[in-house]
């Protein structure tokens, strides 16, 4: 399948992703409940000079996880230490990354579903008790080790809080959920990145980018950075509606915004599995995706929009998907062949 221009995590590391991304709560467009009482904590803990309560992130990506995660240590005026799930193997790990933590810093631990579960037992302590509580040597010659630890913030994220085990998931005092975007603050967070990064843009072409980024901050901004690339390109200085919709339509992102691995997932159900109930699992196999890519970065926005629906024996696409692709439900598979 080609490149997506979403992608499950932030590929661009470069200059661009981190000129682009807000660092304070007032740069931080949407999620309105979410960065409200965010904000009442933060200033809570800084009156009260201690720590703010651990904060878990979940939802999908792109959604300003890793972002509010940034802004939340600047606000406090904190450092920010950062690991990731998968980075930890062993027990040492997290305890080389927990002792190296000041008082009232934010430790960010992306991807924290991906935790071994032992290790996973590690945090409780030192989120609790502020206590390292680690077992150090091979059997026989093992001993235990405690150390203290100053009180710190752990902000979690994650696109599959159910994949937290309910003792680690309670141990957070404010858990908070990231929506979809509504186009009006995507259209302003367009309007944002084209001022930061110095592209001129129209208002309804910055609007025309908006609807066709899957509700998510990520590829809005990755969008309008290729739209720009076409504009300069073409001699254009200030990005308009019609060059915004060429270069889409050249990226194959429709005009209700779905983009080709969108269309191949649904046009799968449709053509293979006749509308479906599918299994997850047999839909990966049939567009060679990993189910979990399809769980966590495909399915959500197509289930929010009602594209397709979740029941007890798999995915069935609805009337609206049939509609997007003008097929008539009728239709019989070897009718498919001609689309
Ligand atoms: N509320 C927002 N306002 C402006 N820009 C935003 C906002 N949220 C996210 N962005 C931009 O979107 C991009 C993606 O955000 P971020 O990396 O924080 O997402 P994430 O939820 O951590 O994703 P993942 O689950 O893949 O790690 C960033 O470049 C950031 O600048
Ligand atoms: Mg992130």
């Amino acid at each position: 399948m080609d490149e997506r221009v979403v992608t499950n995590h932030e590929l661009e590391t470069d200059t661009f992703e981190k000129n682009i991304r807000p660092d304070s709560f007032d740069e931080y467009i949407g999620q309105n409940d979410v960065k409200e009482n965010i904000k009442v904590f933060v200033t809570a803990a800084k009156m009260r000079n201690t720590n703010l309560d651990h904060v878990l992130l979940y939802g999908p990506p792109g959604l300003g996880k890793t972002t509010l995660a940034h802004i939340i240590a600047n606000e406090l005026g904190s450092n920010i230490k950062t690991a990731s799930g998968p980075t930890i193997e062993k027990s040492g790990d997290l305890a080389a990354i927990l002792s190296t933590l000041e008082p009232n810093d934010v430790l960010f631990i992306d991807e924290i579903h991906r935790i071994p579960r032992y290790i996973e037992e590690i945090l409780y302590s030192a989120m609790e008790d502020f206590k390292l509580d680690i077992i150090i040597g091979s059997e026989g010659q093992s001993r235990s080790i405690k150390i203290d630890l100053p009180p710190f913030t752990l902000v979690g994220a994650t696109t599959r809080a159910g994949d937290l085990s309910s003792p680690l998931r309670d141990r957070f005092g404010i858990v908070s959920k990231l929506e979809f975007y509504t186009d009006d603050e995507l259209t302003q967070i367009v309007e944002r990145t084209a001022r930061v990064i110095g592209a001129k843009i129209d208002k309804d072409a910055a609007h025309e980018i908006a609807i066709r980024s899957r509700k998510t901050p990520r590829i809005a901004n990755r969008l309008l950075k290729r739209v720009s690339d076409f504009a300069l390109v073409e001699g254009i200085n200030k990005i308009n509606l019609e060059i915004v919709k060429k270069s889409l339509d050249r990226l194959k992102i429709n005009s209700s915004g779905l983009d080709s691995t969108d269309v191949e997932y649904l046009m799968s159900i449709i053509k293979k599995f006749n509308g479906g109930p599918v299994g997850i699992e047999s839909i990966a196999s049939s567009i060679g995706e990993e189910a979990t890519t399809i769980e966590d970065v495909i399915e959500p926005f197509l289930l929010q929009e009602g594209y397709v629906k979740r029941t007890s024996r798999g995915r069935i696409v609805t009337e609206k998907t049939y509609r997007e692709f003008k097929i008539n439900e009728q239709k019989t598979l070897f009718d498919y062949d001609v689309l």
